[in-house]
C-alpha cells in the first residue's frame, strides 16, 4: 500500500515510517518541519514538505503522489500550550485534517487513520477508560481531537472515506534509531532521563495530593513501536471494520513517582526531585481499557512494563543525548 503518513518528522510518525518500510508498503512523509525533524524520516521514504494549513499545496500532493491511504499524525499535541493559545489547537487540530479529507474526496483516496488521545475523556468518570466512555475534555487539546472524531462519520457517510479512530495514552520508549526530542520537551519520561544526564538542573513532580495510591498523577505508558503497530494493523481492517474507535494503552497505570523509580533504576543515577504544584489540565489518572484493539486488531503490545520502555528511552538518550541534528 502507498500510504502518506502526515507530521511523519514527529516522534510518534517518524517510527510509523519505518514501520510502514519495514512491511513492505511505500511511506510519503509530510510534514512542515515546524516541530518535526528531517533526520528523522527514514531514508528510503518519499519526503513531501506540505503545509497543511494550505490547501492548494496539500491538494498537489495528492495529485503528484499514487497514495492508498493516509495517517494523519500532524498536529499541535502539548497540553499546557492548548491552555494559553487554544485557536492554535483548533486550527491545527481541525481546520488543517479538514484540507486533508477534502483533498482526499477530490482524489478518491478512501481510507483514514486518526491520531487521537486519551485526552478527548477529560477528568475520566470510571477507570480504566473504555471506549464508550464519556468525553468530556478539559482542554481545548483533547476537544480539537474530539471535534475532529466527531467529522469523520459524515465523511464516511457522503464520500465513502473510511476510518479509524486511534486514542492514544502515554507514548513513550525509543526503537534504536528513533526517540522523543521535542524542541520544548514537556513529557515526564525525557525530562526525567535528561536530568539523569545533567541536562536539566532539577525535575519537578506536577503534584503530590492527588487522590491516588502516593498522591501523583497515574499514566498508562505505551511504547512507540507498539502504537505504531496498531496503525499497520488498522489499515489491514479499515475496509472492513468491527468498530472504527479504539484505545491505545497496555491497560495498567504507572504513577509519576514510580515512573521516577524506575528512572533512577535503569539509568543507576540519583535524578534529584522536588515536589512542586500540580500543572492545570493534568487529570489524575488515565487507564486505558485496552482489549478492544487486541481482540479486533489482532494486536499484542511487546512492551508491558514500564522498566522496559524507560530502558528503550534510556539506550536512545544516552546515545543520541542533543537529539536529531538537522
Ligand atoms: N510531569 C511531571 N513533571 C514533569 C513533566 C510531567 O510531574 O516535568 C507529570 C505530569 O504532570 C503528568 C505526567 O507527568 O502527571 C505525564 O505528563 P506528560 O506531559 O508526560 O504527559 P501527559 O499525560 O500530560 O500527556 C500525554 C500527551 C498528550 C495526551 C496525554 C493522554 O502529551 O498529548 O498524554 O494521556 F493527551
Amino acid at each position: 500500500m502507498n500510504v502518506l503518513v502526515t507530521g511523519a518528522a514527529g516522534y510518534i510518525g517518524s517510527v510509523i515510517v519505518a514501520d510502514l518500510i519495514s512491511n513492505g508498503h511505500v511511506a510519503i512523509a509530510l510534514d512542515n518541519l515546524s516541530l518535526g525533524h528531517r533526520n528523522a524520516i527514514h531514508p528510503n521514504a518519499i519526503f513531501v514538505p506540505c503545509d497543511l494549513s494550505n490547501f492548494d499545496q496539500v491538494s498537489s500532493v495528492f495529485s503528484t503522489q499514487e497514495i492508498d491511504a493516509v495517517i494523519h499524525m500532524a498536529g499541535q499535541s502539548l497540553v499546557g500550550e492548548s491552555m494559553q493559545d487554544p485557536g492554535k489547537f483548533f486550527r491545527a487540530n481541525i481546520l488543517n485534517g479538514l484540507n486533508v479529507l477534502e483533498a482526499m474526496r477530490h482524489h478518491n483516496v478512501r481510507k483514514f487513520v486518526f491520531s487521537s488521545t486519551a485526552a478527548v475523556y477529560g477528568e475520566p468518570t470510571e477507570i480504566p477508560l473504555s471506549e464508550t466512555s464519556e468525553c468530556a475534555p478539559i482542554n481545548p487539546y483533547g476537544a480539537s481531537k474530539l471535534q475532529f472524531e466527531k467529522i469523520l462519520p459524515w465523511y464516511l457517510t457522503t464520500y465513502g472515506i473510511d476510518y479509524m479512530i486511534l486514542r492514544y495514552f502515554n507514548a513513550a520508549g525509543a526503537t534504536d534509531t528513533l526517540g522523543e526530542a521535542h524542541t520544548t520537551e514537556s513529557h515526564l519520561i525525557p525530562i526525567l532521563l535528561e536530568t539523569a544526564l545533567g541536562l536539566r538542573s532539577k525535575f519537578e513532580i506536577f503534584g503530590s495530593d492527588y487522590n491516588t495510591r502516593d498522591g501523583s498523577c497515574i499514566r498508562d505508558y505505551i511504547h512507540v513501536s507498539d502504537l505504531a503497530s496498531a496503525h499497520i494493523k488498522a489499515l489491514e481492517v479499515i475496509s472492513q471494520p468491527t468498530s472504527r474507535i479504539y484505545n491505545l494503552g497496555i491497560g495498567h497505570g504507572y504513577s509519576n513517582l514510580e515512573v521516577l523509580e524506575a528512572a533512577r533504576a535503569i539509568t543507576g543515577l540519583p535524578i534529584e526531585a522536588t515536589i512542586g504544584a500540580r500543572r492545570s489540565g493534568d487529570p489524575p489518572v488515565l487507564i486505558a481499557r485496552a482489549d478492544k484493539a487486541r481482540k479486533d486488531l489482532g494486536w499484542s503490545p511487546r512492551f508491558v512494563e514500564i522498566e522496559h520502555i524507560v530502558n528503550s528511552a534510556w539506550l536512545w538518550k544516552k546515545k543520541y543525548p542533543n537529539g536529531y541534528v538537522d
